[in-house]
């Protein structure tokens, strides 16, 4: 029988987690340089000079050259990329972002734009010795509209903080994702991260309204409107969203926050197969339409190992797979009914085995804290290779028994989970330690199964450093000779971002 919540809660800041797992190791990663066999590019090297004048701008304490102190802006989040950089720099102003690239841009000094660095695919660190453009004190609310639900504020607010903000005017944040205590909206655009509720809100193509940014010469792009109709010409903002730092550094952010739900409820589910995920999908759009605001599906083994490493409680017992599907509306009454029809009808058909459903916003914060756990528990022990695929739901599991069996025994753990209600899967791949052949036995071939299934390489991560080399597997050339051409004439020294997003060409 499908029971109430009833486990006892059990709360962990997902922050500290977040955190023991990144730093319990101190073995430094290789320098992604060596790791990858990059070669540096003809930019010029740091002089003391140049530091001299970045002070001059910021003031002593907002230039970090302290080795110690530059370590975490080069590391990233999954311990697998590390730059070179000497220095840091945490402007508080356009105008300061704006002085410091028409400077980089004129001394031909490649620069590395970062948020709250949670990137997932090597972006938002440097490669060899760019200067780090950190946003963190970019943080400032300026407008909220609450007529129209607007929100503009600097690119390093972080999104948790936003969310809490908005809360308190009746309104949330669009996006929702389990890095939100630590990711920046600066960086959430930059990376046109999806995230939990995409399903319901759409992706940040829709939701950002306008933006700042400047470009690799300094110029301040003023698209910072917060209409939600504006055909005045080419549709700029877009250029913004996504580029992960490669075409401007985005400063302000207008974004369109939703009204906060009256009524809000999560159900977490066990499930035979995954072809009864699909079913259950299936129905669940048909039986609660408007009100589905999330429909999210792991593995059993993403799910026991997120309890066993990170000790987390499950509140339901072992499946072969899970379903989180939660509720947003606006009528507790009617969307209770909705949502006991749907659990009847599939408790009776079978496609639900055994589940636990909650209004309870701690219990609900639990459960949505072991789904978005995942991320981080398989940073425990060994080496995790990550990838973010979107391929269409029929094929959505396919790969993950296919490497399975062409991974065996050099796999501690093959698992896969996501968003499966946007045909994204996150395929996490355990093992004790980093070598080629391990590599060379996953990549380029997940990507060409991807590819095969009509599938895109990076869903919402991004290309990053990690994954430019396998961009034609989801771009045709004509398409990414636009990409270079943008590049070309938004960056023609090439200093945002360099090694980023586009292939070398040879
Ligand atoms: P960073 O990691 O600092 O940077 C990411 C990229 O954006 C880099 O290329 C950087 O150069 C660029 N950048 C950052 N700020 C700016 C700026 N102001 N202007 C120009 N360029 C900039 N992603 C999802 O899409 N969905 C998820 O569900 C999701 N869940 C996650 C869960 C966890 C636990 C973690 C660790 C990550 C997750 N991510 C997810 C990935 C990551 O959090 C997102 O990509 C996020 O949007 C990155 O924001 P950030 O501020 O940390 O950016
Ligand atoms: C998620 O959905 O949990 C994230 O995108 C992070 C991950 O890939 O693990
Ligand atoms: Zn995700």
């Amino acid at each position: 029988m499908l029971k109430r919540c009833k486990f006892i809660v059990h709360y962990v800041s997902k922050f500290n987690v977040f955190e023991q797992v990144r730093y319990a190791s101190q073995i430094l990663p290789q320098f992604s340089a060596e790791k990858y066999n990059v070669k540096r590019k003809n930019f010029s090297n740091v002089q003391a000079a140049d530091v001299s004048y970045f002070q001059s701008i910021l003031g002593n304490d907002r230039v970090l050259t302290d080795r110690d102190e530059v370590l975490p802006f080069n590391i990233d989040w999954i311990r697998n990329c590390r730059g070179q950089s000497q220095v840091v720099l945490k402007p508080k102003t356009t105008q300061e972002v704006s002085e410091i690239l028409a400077y980089c841009n004129k001394k031909r000094l490649a620069v590395c734009p970062q948020g709250g660095n949670t990137g997932l695919v090597g972006g938002s660190v440097p490669v060899y010795d760019e200067i780090v453009i950190n946003l963190m004190l970019m943080d400032k609310i300026i407008t909220l509209d609450e007529i129209s639900g607007a929100l503009v504020c600097e690119a390093g607010c972080v999104l948790e903080n936003l969310d809490n903000y908005v809360r308190g005017h009746n309104l949330i944040m669009p996006l929702d994702l389990g890095a939100k205590g630590s990711c920046q909206i600066g960086g959430n655009v930059s990376t046109n991260a999806g995230g939990l509720r995409l399903l319901r809100y759409g992706n940040l193509h829709g939701s950002v309204l306008g933006l700042e940014a400047v470009k690799a010469d300094g110029t301040v792009i003023d698209c910072l409107r917060s209409l939600k109709k504006d055909n005045t010409g080419y549709h700029l903002k877009h250029l913004f969203i996504g580029s992960e730092g490669t075409l401007g550094i985005v400063t302000k952010v207008a974004i369109h926050c939703p009204v906060l739900p009256k009524a809000a409820t999560l159900g977490f589910f066990g499930i035979k197969n995954f072809e009864n995920i699909l079913e259950l999908y299936k129905s669940a759009k048909s039986s609660l339409g408007e009100i589905l605001s999330a429909f999210e599906m792991a593995d059993n083994l993403a799910i026991t190992q997120t309890v066993k490493n990170l000790n987390l409680p499950n509140p339901i017992s072992d499946y072969p797979f899970y379903a989180l599907v939660e509720t947003h509306g606006s009528n507790e009454v009617h969307d209770g009914e909705k949502l006991s029809n749907f659990l009847n009808k599939e408790m009776e058909s079978g496609l639900i085995m055994d589940g636990t459903v909650t209004s309870d916003p701690a219990k609900m914060q639990t459960i949505w804290n072991l789904r978005e756990s995942i991320a981080a528990s398989s940073l425990v022990g060994g080496y995790v290779f990550k990838y973010d695929v979107s391929i269409p739901q029929k094929h959505y599991y396919d790969i993950v028994p296919m490497l399975k069996q062409r991974l065996g025994d050099k796999a501690s753990a093959v698992f896969g989970y996501g968003h499966i209600g946007d045909g994204n899967i996150h395929i996490n791949i355990s093992v004790p330690q980093y070598t080629k052949e391990v590599v060379s036995l996953i990549e380029p071939f997940i990507f060409e199964e991807v590819s095969k299934l009509k599938g895109s390489i990076s869903a919402e991560h991004g290309i990053g450093f990690r994954k430019p080399q396998f961009i034609h597997y989801s771009k045709e050339p004509s398409a990414l000779g636009l990409m270079r051409d943008l590049k070309q004439l938004m960056d023609p020294n090439g200093i945002l971002n360099p090694y980023k997003v586009l292939p070398e060409t040879n």
